[in-house]
């Protein structure tokens, strides 16, 4: 029997969180096993780094610090936790992953595609997932969204401004088109029910 990696991808207030928790339901109900994890963080290492890079002031970290210390993080993630869950057999649900460095480091700070698949390289043996649903919302509703969870405490990425998630938006566009066979695009509009059920219908084929 052989795991699987899901990626869950999308920008800020797209309901991600949400719909790997009712995915992950969704497959257990389907007697598989499955970790439910996130980025950055998902492991005890990258937990604390995850600490380092959403608090504090806006101006902590340059952008190149920042985009280390997120493939840091995934490659303590890899290590630890998704790797050995996959080899065991079982199915690992990832909030977020590689390509949100790409959208957001590479694409919306500028460092470029390639620095970014370098350092993952170095990190994580490139290592990537088997399917990557790109939770996707008009630009209105994910602003509208990202705006009524920012009042409850914005962390230091997810509070920058409109042009910069603009720019996040565009990337994960461009990554989704150039890469179809890893990549489904998902419409994140409607009922949390039925974005789970377009979610299983883009790993159909997986099962
Ligand atoms: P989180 O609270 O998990 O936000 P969300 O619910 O939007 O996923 O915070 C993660 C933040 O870190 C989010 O603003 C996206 C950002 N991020 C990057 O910039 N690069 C990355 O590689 C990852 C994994 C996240």
């Amino acid at each position: 029997m052989s795991g699987r990696f899901i990626s869950l991808e999308g920008g800020e207030g797209v309901g991600k969180s949400t719909q790997v928790r009712r995915l992950a339901e969704a497959l257990r109900a389907r007697g598989i096993d499955v970790i439910e994890t996130r980025e950055p963080g998902g492991s005890a290492g990258a937990e604390a780094i995850r600490r380092l890079l959403l608090e504090g002031a806006g101006d902590r970290w340059t952008a190149p610090t920042e985009a280390l210390l997120f493939a840091a993080a995934r490659a303590d993630h890899v290590a630890r936790t998704i790797g050995p869950a996959v080899t065991a057999g079982k199915w690992v649900l990832s909030d977020r992953y590689l390509d949100s460095s790409i959208a957001y480091q590479g694409g919306a700070d500028g460092l470029g595609e390639e620095a970014i698949r370098t350092l993952h390289g170095i990190g994580s043996g490139g290592y990537l997932p088997d399917r990557t649903l790109l939770l996707a919302l008009p630009a209105g509703d994910a602003v509208a969204r990202a705006a009524a969870r920012d009042r409850d405490g914005a962390d230091r990425i997810g509070g920058r401004e409109d042009a910069y998630h603009a720019r996040v938006a565009d990337s994960f566009d461009r990554l989704a088109a150039a890469e179809p066979d890893r990549f489904r695009r998902i419409d994140a509009v409607g009922a949390p029910e039925a974005v789970t059920n377009r979610l299983i219908a883009a790993i159909a084929d997986l099962l």
